[in-house]
């Protein structure tokens, strides 16, 4: 009998495969649900698209990386393309001049969402790309607080929102439209209603990157965007703590059964060090970021300090990565924001 390769190694070999039109292979991607070993291999995926030659293009270089292993059996590859869940009948669609839409989750509250995408942004930015960042926390927003941006937005000549510019991204929040203490009271269907307006009647003009700094939880808002919103992609924001991993774990999860897939890991708050010390004080524990991301074959995107200067920066209304572009924090986002960008190719 011949050594027919291991699931393992197919697997590895699959995780060379790139998807079609992007430099993330598929494993990472999430679209291999299934290998059978018997007298063939059968591999099966599932994608959200309903682009036909993305389906064959994928079987074709599926089999292609299976014939090359030695002692391989013929393949068989099966596509399943799912359209995803719907609400309107009208599955998720491009923002139009937008090309990559990107959401950043957590699952959790208070693991530092807001900032990391107020702080990819500028990022982004200084990278030289167009770049907007929609608040879509609607009961709590707080990215117009963060970018210091008090203006009410103006409307354009088709009535639609003209978001502000600020440290070079565009803006929408809530923030932008309530009085300075009023909760936005809204039920079920104003959510939905709202979070739809905040994409689509937003003048964003022709932007590279959409960030949407998301509420935490999988609720309405999330289930809104999921269903209504061609996303590129999500970054999971947690900490290293396994009450935060337990929420992120439940946001990824609904994530991939809408079949969008996880960009990273990038875990917050992992370490303080005093000043001029070596120690680093790893206050909410360690490890679960990267952990998660090898369970799940997800890039891990490293691991940002506590660092008061990220909160002082934010309080003042800029983003660390501008107001203090050496600091730790900041390169390490700098460097997730380069690994992003080879990511979408
Ligand atoms: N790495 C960090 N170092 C220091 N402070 C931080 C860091 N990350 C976030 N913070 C601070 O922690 C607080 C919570 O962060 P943030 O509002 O970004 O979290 P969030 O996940 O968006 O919260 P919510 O779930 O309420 O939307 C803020 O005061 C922020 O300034
Ligand atoms: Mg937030």
């Amino acid at each position: 009998m011949k050594n027919v390769p291991t699931e393992d190694a197919i697997r590895l070999a699959l995780s060379k495969v790139p998807y079609p039109g992007f430099t993330r292979d598929i494993v990472s991607f999430g679209i291999v649900r299934g290998i059978k070993i018997g007298s063939e291999i059968e591999v099966q995926l599932v994608i959200a698209t309903n682009d036909t030659g993305v389906a064959r293009e994928l079987r074709d270089r599926v089999i292609r990386v299976i014939a090359s292993l030695p002692d391989s059996p013929q393949a068989r590859v099966l596509v399943d393309v799912q359209a995803p869940v719907q609400s309107s009948g009208q599955g998720p669609t491009p923002i139009p001049g937008v090309r990559h839409v990107i959401a950043v989750a957590s699952g959790k509250g208070g693991v530092g969402k807001s900032t990391v995408s107020l702080n990819l942004a500028a990022a982004l930015s200084r990278e030289g790309l167009a770049v907007g960042l929609c608040d879509c926390d609607l009961y709590g927003p707080s990215i117009a607080l963060m970018c210091g941006a008090k203006e009410r937005p103006l409307a354009d000549d088709e009535g639609r929102i003209l978001p502000p510019e600020h440290h070079g991204i565009k803006i929408m929040s809530m923030g932008l439209l309530l009085e300075d203490d009023s909760p936005a009271v809204l039920r079920g269907p104003m959510v939905t209603r709202y979070t739809q307006q905040f994409l689509r009647n937003v003048n964003w003009g022709s932007l590279d990157v959409l960030l949407l700094d998301l509420p935490p939880g999988t609720g309405d808002i999330q289930l809104t965007i999921v269903q209504t919103v061609a996303l590129t992609g999500v970054v999971i924001v947690t900490t290293p703590q396994e009450v935060a991993l337990i929420d992120a774990r439940k946001a990824i999860s609904m994530f991939q059964k809408t079949n969008v897939p996880i960009l990273g890991i990038l875990e917050n708050m992992s370490y303080f060090q005093i000043p001029g010390e070596e120690t680093r004080h790893e206050i909410f524990g360690s490890g679960g970021g990267s952990i998660e991301s090898s369970r799940l074959g997800v890039p891990y995107l490293g691991g940002l300090p506590l660092d008061p200067a990220v909160r002082i920066a934010c309080d003042q209304g800029v983003p660390v990565v501008l107001s203090d572009p050496d600091a730790t924090v900041s390169k390490l986002l700098t460097k997730a924001v380069k690994f992003l960008l080879t990511a979408l190719g």
